[in-house]
């Protein structure tokens, strides 16, 4: 096999949920063109749906009338969603909204108190079942508070900036390293206060709705990974990815790709709607092992189970540290990619925060327990590229979440 052509991707998925999420606060009609494909976003259009907002297909785009939101008259269903669950409380809790939240089996085992914490100092009255879902927030009067987040998470981050939308004053939330930036530069982008300073952004109350915009949401650079890593491993690959999100708090796996020693080209970088976007070609050429700590993890948080595989073909030991927030993604990441990576034939030490892994290492086909996740689905699969031996995923359908035409596209490359 070997993995070459032109590809481009589906929207970012974390622009897509946001997208939805402002363009119902604008008081109009906003379009928005190539939202994701996968099914959280689809989670996030049907709450807000659920809480009155229209939504219909125009052609290839998206159109949302914006407005008024109205309690949901049921539970709003979430799915596997965290970006949905997280950053709709932080929306409709500023919006006066009484609902419920529920979610899947993965979602429902996720910690929420993250998100319940900072909105009920700023005034929000809700019941969770003991900081997961199912949660109930009731119609609450906010009020501005100064948040110190105690982790580095976009959803955090986004969730308070919402509720700051519909409190009354100023609110202020401070990461301990950068998150992904997207709720901010959306937002200052349509012209709301809001201002950041290093690692504090502050936002005032909304005093009149926001205008309608039309977007081209840029390819999700989270699933490009999984591509780019793809021709990186396969001997005499070569790939083009276009109109990807460069955004600098998303590129950490670009950066660790280039750093093992990948071949890299940036072809054209521009910018649109505010977001640097851009032209990649990426080859293969022998690879060196990486370290990797807590400061650059939510640069490339969402790549870490692809790194992994890349690792494992990397000559020397590359370590990942302080991803201990891994533990409680879709599932616990670092536990499937151990116990898969292990099944394979790989040595990875398995570390609190993290793994380690000395390469090269030939790995062998395996039957892959997915945990439903869309990411070790993916990782595993582009494994399988480079194991001897067919790998088997009890589970290829999970893709879905983010990346649906994921199949299709590597179908292609097993026909070179
Ligand atoms: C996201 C933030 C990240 C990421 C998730 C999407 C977002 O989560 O893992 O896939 O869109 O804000 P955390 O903020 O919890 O790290």
């Amino acid at each position: 096999m070997i993995v070459r052509g032109t590809l481009m991707f589906s929207g970012d998925k974390s622009i897509s949920h946001r997208a939805l999420m402002l363009a119902a606060l604008c008081n109009g009609e906003s379009c928005i063109s190539n939202l994701s494909t996968g099914t959280d976003v689809q989670s996030t259009r049907k709450c807000l749906e659920a809480c009155g907002i229209k939504i219909r297909e125009d052609g290839h785009d998206v159109i949302v009338k914006g407005g008024t939101f109205s309690d949901p008259s049921k539970p709003l269903n979430c799915g596997n969603s965290g970006t949905t669950t997280r950053l709709l409380l932080g929306l409709l809790a500023g919006q006066g909204i009484n609902a419920k939240f529920v979610g899947d089996d993965s979602l429902s085992s996720r910690p929420m108190n993250r998100i319940l914490d900072p909105l009920s100092q700023m005034g929000l009255k809700s019941e969770s079942n003991a900081g997961k879902l199912p949660i109930t927030i009731y119609k609450s009067d906010l009020s501005g508070i100064q948040y110190k987040s105690p982790v580095a998470s976009a959803q955090v981050k986004s969730a308070v900036i919402f509720a700051g939308l519909g409190a009354s004053g100023t609110t202020f939330v401070t990461e301990p390293t950068l998150s992904r930036n997207h709720t901010e530069k959306m937002l200052a982008g349509l012209g709301a206060d809001i201002s950041v300073n290093e690692l504090t952004t502050t936002i005032s109350k909304l005093i009149s709705p926001l205008s309608p915009f039309e977007l081209s949401v840029p390819g999700d650079p989270s699933t490009a990974a999984f591509f780019a890593a793809a021709a990186a491993l396969v001997p005499n690959s070569e790939i083009i990815l276009n109109r990807v999100l460069a955004n600098p708090t998303r590129t950490g796996f670009f950066a660790a790709l280039e750093k093992m020693g990948a071949g890299m080209e940036c072809l054209k970088q521009w910018n649109e709607g505010g977001e640097t976007v851009g032209n990649l070609k990426i080859f293969q050429k022998p690879l060196n092992a990486i370290s990797i700590e807590e400061v650059n993890i939510p640069k490339l948080v969402d790549e870490i189970p692809i790194l992994a595989i890349l690792a494992t073909q990397a000559n020397g030991k590359t370590e990942i540290s302080g991803a201990g927030e891994l533990r409680v993604k879709e599932c616990d990441r670092i536990r499937a990619i151990c116990e898969n990576l292990q099944n394979m034939g790989s040595g990875i030490t398995e570390k609190k925060d993290g793994f380690i892994i000395e390469g090269p290492e030939q790995l062998k086909g395996a039957f892959i327990k997915t945990k439903n996740d869309h990411r070790i689905a993916m990782a595993f699969t582009i494994a399988g590229f480079i194991s001897d031996g067919p790998m088997i995923l009890d589970n290829p359908e999970c893709v879905d979440i983010s990346f649906p035409e994921f199949f299709t596209y590597v179908q292609k490359f097993e026909k070179q």
